[in-house]
């Protein structure tokens, strides 16, 4: 018997969104259906589809939409088809109308290693083992919700300027999130900041050294940001939590990427303060992009938004037992060889491998979605 019901808002977006999220919905009822929970999913017209249909990237109304949900399973945005320069409706806008206008500032971004993948990625192995990070980037600040100027003037003499604005309330909400985050891990935080150079820098430093002051608990060290994208490859398992800015959150979490085999793996989880009856509200997403030269092929791999749709499970859903089975599902069809092409591993070394598309890794997720008996006594037992 079905007795919890929650309510999650989908954008499957463009390219190889649709794909991804209908992999996530799956997985997520076939969770559901063994633990005796439904998801009442909506589906809302975003990014490259709405400029289409509506000529805007997102609706107000669907902003809204959004808001009034438990959580948000979002795919991906944008396309060749949308992406001219100087066109003044982006389906990126969507993004930043969701971040900013759902309140939505710290974006989690957890990376580690399946020890089957470790073949997939260009490090060495002996590089990969132990790693297990978390990127913590404040969303809703800094050079994306700046002031900008955009090119104008003559050819030779064209100009174009963005404002990098922090204050102090955004940093510390943020690394605060990150030294909470910390304490229920390796209790080790890594700042990272160009405070030699970036003014708002200066101030991340001093409101993340006051925090630290405050969580003896934790260890606090400040990395300026080109070293730290140094080490993130060649010492990747010393980090615990990465705490950081906007921008440097993008490229950093897209280096850390590789660590894992491929962009396609990973989830993340997009916070505010906001909390509902069952956790605290949320957009997740996976962090790769709509990969169009692929869509619609069956060859994405969901598996990076079959994850993102188990942290919405344990973060905003209360539902750590979903959240457990979908990992351990996704674990075990990597020992068991399942593999889309992006996590093939790049030497050509394909023993006991099986590739598959998109449908036959996420039946493959399904297939192993086994609850523990433990699990199903307590979900059936009447509160
Ligand atoms: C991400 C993406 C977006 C960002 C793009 C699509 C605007 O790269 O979520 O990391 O830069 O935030
Ligand atoms: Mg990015």
């Amino acid at each position: 018997m079905t007795d919890a019901h929650y309510r999650v808002a989908t954008i499957p977006g463009d390219g190889v969104g649709p794909e991804v999220v209908a992999a996530a919905r799956a997985v997520v009822d076939a969770a559901g259906e063994a633990l005796g929970f439904a998801v009442d999913w909506s589906e809302l017209l975003v990014g490259g589809a709405a400029i289409d249909a509506y000529g805007v990237a997102i609706r107000p109304e669907d902003v809204e939409a959004c808001g009034a949900a438990d959580a948000i399973l979002l795919g991906a945005v944008g396309g060749p088809k949308w992406s001219d320069p100087s066109a003044a409706v982006r389906p990126e806008q969507a993004l930043f109308a969701l971040r900013g206008g759902l309140g939505l500032f710290a974006n989690l971004r957890p990376v580690s290693v399946h020890p089957a993948l470790v073949g997939s990625s260009p490090l060495r192995p002996e590089l990969l083992e132990g790693v297990d990070l978390l990127i913590v980037r404040e969303l809703t600040g800094g050079l994306y919700f700046g002031e900008r100027e955009e090119p104008s003037g003559p050819v030779g003499a064209r100009r174009a300027a963005d404002v990098l604005p922090y204050t102090e309330s955004e940093i510390r909400r943020v690394v605060e999130l990150a030294f909470e985050l910390a304490a229920t891990r390796r209790g080790h935080v890594t700042s990272v900041d160009k405070a030699n150079v970036i003014a708002t820098s200066r101030l991340w430093r001093i409101v993340a050294t006051e925090i630290g002051a405050a969580h003896p608990d934790v260890t606090l060290v400040h990395q300026l940001v080109d070293s730290c994208a140094m080490l993130l490859v060649r010492r990747p398992a010393d980090f615990d939590v990465i705490v950081t800015e906007n921008l440097f959150g993008d490229i950093l979490s897209d280096e850390a990427a590789v660590l894992a085999g491929s962009l396609g793996m990973l989830p993340s989880a997009s916070l505010g303060l906001r909390r509902t009856e069952h956790g605290t509200f949320g957009l997740y997403e996976p962090i790769h992009g709509s990969a169009p030269d692929i869509a619609g092929r069956d060859l994405a791999n969901p598996i990076g938004t079959v994850l993102s749709a188990a942290m919405l499970l344990r973060l905003s859903l209360g539902r750590e037992d979903a959240a457990a089975a979908i990992e351990a599902a996704v674990s075990r069809v990597l020992d068991d060889g399942f593999r889309t092409a992006d996590l093939l591993p790049p030497d050509g070394h394909h023993d006991g491998l099986r590739q598959v598309g998109t449908s036959a890794m996420t039946a493959a997720i399904v297939e192993r979605i086994a609850i523990p008996e433990a699990a199903r006594a307590i979900a059936a037992a009447p509160s």
